[in-house]
């Protein structure tokens, strides 16, 4: 790329000034004072994710230059009054791209060129993923939890306010994906935090005992009842109780378990008499409980109650930036448990761990670990340290006998033809092509022949993200 515009008048100059934002690591660019791009390097194209076009689209432009005039909290002063800088500002931004989550910081400013009188925008691009990993900073670190994530980090910015609350919470992610442990950074933030918190997995107990752990039960409510017991809701008084699994619950207890969340009371097992507590509840499911909800599995009234905040954790697969980060965070906790602290990884194994799409997210990811460093040659993490699962992991060949959409193959999803409807159609064909490939994007992305990062803006664009 380069000199777009010969506008641009930098006489003879513009040799040697076209090879150094050539070559330059970070993104430039510069327009006139309306916008329209005199000059940009091939970089701020790639780091502002749209690596398939020649050059930026109009709306990521506007979006970008928006950005440096935004709220002061996007943009911070860059350069000390009086220097040539001063009227430059930094803007911290995410961007999805096939390597993952990016972070960038974008230096923004106007340059005045003395001869002409011209004032010309200037956008220079860093991206500072990999310092942030290496240099160990998450955006997110509290109490053991760190994340990079942007979809996390939104969750997490409105912890405060949800620990506040007492709203029922609904935690929905797959297994291991933090369920728990954010259940418990709410607890500790709450202003129940110096009352119990319970947990109690549904899953766990055997559905004729549910009842009574949940709510307790008289002496001689049944057979082995020789004892007055009080139930989970009692033991959380003033405090929180942790459902976890809470799809698990049988639906005769559904509407008994609505009451206590609703009214905040009910009849232990055998009693008539009404027990009153204050308990907030947090759920957690693994499960499409709104499916259930539509199949008859689940009440629906129960369902909206439990998920007055829902809150969806992403599956580890769809938050790469976060992998090596976590990486770094586990082996320290190896180290302090006494393995070696001279352990390195190799780029090979790191770029599998990278593809793997760890089904079973954060807690196989603290096993991994764990195995590699056992595993590990010469101090070296190599492909050969890490688990079967992750060394033969192979990204899923593209949908053979798994979807029937013919229209995919041999053809871009891009290649359409523009006057033909992309509406729900493409949004189904990426739909079917993701489930195909368990939720993987760079496979998905693959097996469409598109990038990961038009498939993510389209995913966005669908609403499937
Ligand atoms: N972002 C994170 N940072 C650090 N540790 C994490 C993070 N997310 C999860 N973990 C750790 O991963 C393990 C699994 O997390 P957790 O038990 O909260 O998952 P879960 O979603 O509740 O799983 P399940 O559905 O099986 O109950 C725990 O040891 C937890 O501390
Ligand atoms: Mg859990």
């Amino acid at each position: 790329m380069g000199i777009i515009d010969h506008q641009l008048n930098l006489t003879g100059a513009q040799p040697l000034f076209e090879t150094l934002i050539t070559c330059m690591s970070d993104g430039i660019l510069i327009a006139d004072e309306n916008g329209r791009v005199l000059c940009q390097n091939d970089t701020i194209c790639k780091m502002l994710g749209e690596d398939d076009s020649k050059a930026l689209s109009r709306t990521t432009l506007d979006r970008i230059f928006n950005l440096a005039t935004q709220s002061s909290c996007a943009a911070v002063a860059y350069a000390q009054p009086g220097s040539p800088l001063d009227n430059f500002v930094r803007v911290q931004e995410q961007i999805e791209s096939d390597q993952g989550t990016r972070d960038l910081e974008l230096y923004m400013g106007t340059v005045t060129l003395a001869d002409e009188n011209r004032n010309l925008k200037v956008v220079i691009s860093h991206d500072c993923t990999d310092q942030k990993a290496v240099t160990g900073h998450p955006a997110f670190e509290q109490q053991g939890f760190i994340t990079n994530d942007r979809e996390m980090l939104s969750i997490l910015s409105r912890m405060e306010q949800i620990a506040d609350s007492p709203a029922p919470i609904l935690l929905m992610g797959e297994s291991g994906t933090g369920k728990t442990q954010i259940a418990r950074m709410i607890h500790e933030q709450s202003p129940r935090a110096d009352k119990p918190l319970v947990e109690l997995n549904c899953a766990a107990i055997p559905e004729q005992l549910l009842e009574s752990e949940l709510f307790g039960h008289v002496k001689g409510a049944f057979t082995g009842a020789t004892q007055k017991r009080k139930g989970r809701f009692q033991a959380a008084h003033g405090g929180t109780l942790l459902l976890d699994e809470i799809g698990e619950i049988p639906l005769h207890l559904q509407a008994k378990l609505l009451r206590a969340i609703q009214d905040q009371k009910f009849e232990p097992v055998g009693s008539d008499k009404t027990v009153k507590v204050d308990v907030r509840v947090i759920s957690a499911t693994n499960q499409d409980l709104k499916k259930m909800v539509n199949e008859g599995n689940f009440r629906a009234d129960l369902f909206y109650r439990l998920a007055v905040v829902p809150i969806n954790i992403p599956p580890l697969r769809d938050r790469v930036g976060d992998i090596p980060l976590l990486l770094k965070h586990f082996c320290s906790d190896l180290t302090e448990r006494g393995y070696p602290d001279d352990v390195a990884c190799t780029p090979e194994a790191m770029r599998m761990m990278m593809d793997y799409n760890w089904p079973g997210n954060v807690r196989e990811m603290i096993n991994a670990v764990e195995h590699a460093y056992i595993c590990a040659v010469d101090k070296a993490v190599v492909p050969e340290s890490l688990p079967q699962d992750i060394r033969h992991f192979t990204v899923p060949a593209p949908f053979t006998n798994i979807i029937d959409v013919p229209s995919l193959y041999g053809r871009r999803v891009d290649d359409m033809p523009q006057g033909q409807p992309r509406g729900n159609g493409e949004a189904e064909e990426i739909r079917q092509t993701l489930h195909a490939c368990n939720g993987n994007k760079s496979a998905a992305a693959k097996a469409l022949g598109i990038d990961r990062t038009t498939l993510w803006r389209r995913m966005r664009k669908f609403g499937l993200a």
